[in-house]
């Protein structure tokens, strides 16, 4: 399990949408490195990546509602790190599209995603929390 508890915010609703995250990005990876042609894997992986698509817009949204309520100083510029992933995810996505289903860029897209989404959690997210304990 890739989910650490040291990722927890103290908040429920988006601790938990963060372990789905975790859970879809473990399912996906798993789905690409395991055995079988591409033309077997590739419909999981679809499936991931359009869930993808629209539980991180839903997720960012609530999690930039909750900075909003605590009058976060950070929002903006976190707000705009949501975006940045947004906009790559959609990109990834349509490039994947056009290339009929290219295994290299999936391959790519899964190491990125990972590296992103600990980072972000790790990182990002976790100033949240800080700010959040500190206000009290
Ligand atoms: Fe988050
Ligand atoms: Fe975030």
């Amino acid at each position: 399990m890739l989910w650490k508890d040291q990722y927890e915010l103290g908040v429920p609703s988006i601790d938990e949408q963060h372990k789905e995250l975790f859970r879809r990005v473990e399912s996906f990876l798993q789905a690409l490195r395991s055995a079988g042609s591409w033309e077997e894997k590739a419909p999981r992986l679809n499936e991931t990546l359009e869930f993808m698509k629209g539980y991180v817009v839903e997720h960012f949204r609530d999690e930039e509602e909750y900075q909003l309520s605590i009058n976060y100083p950070g929002y903006e510029h976190h707000k705009q790190l949501h975006n940045g992933m947004v906009d790559y995810v959609l990109e990834v996505s349509e490039q994947y599209e056009r290339s009929g289903n290219n295994e290299d860029l999936m391959q790519q897209f899964g190491g990125r995603l990972l590296a992103w989404l600990i980072n972000h959690v790790a990182a990002e997210d976790q100033r949240i929390a800080d700010y959040a304990r500190k206000k009290g």
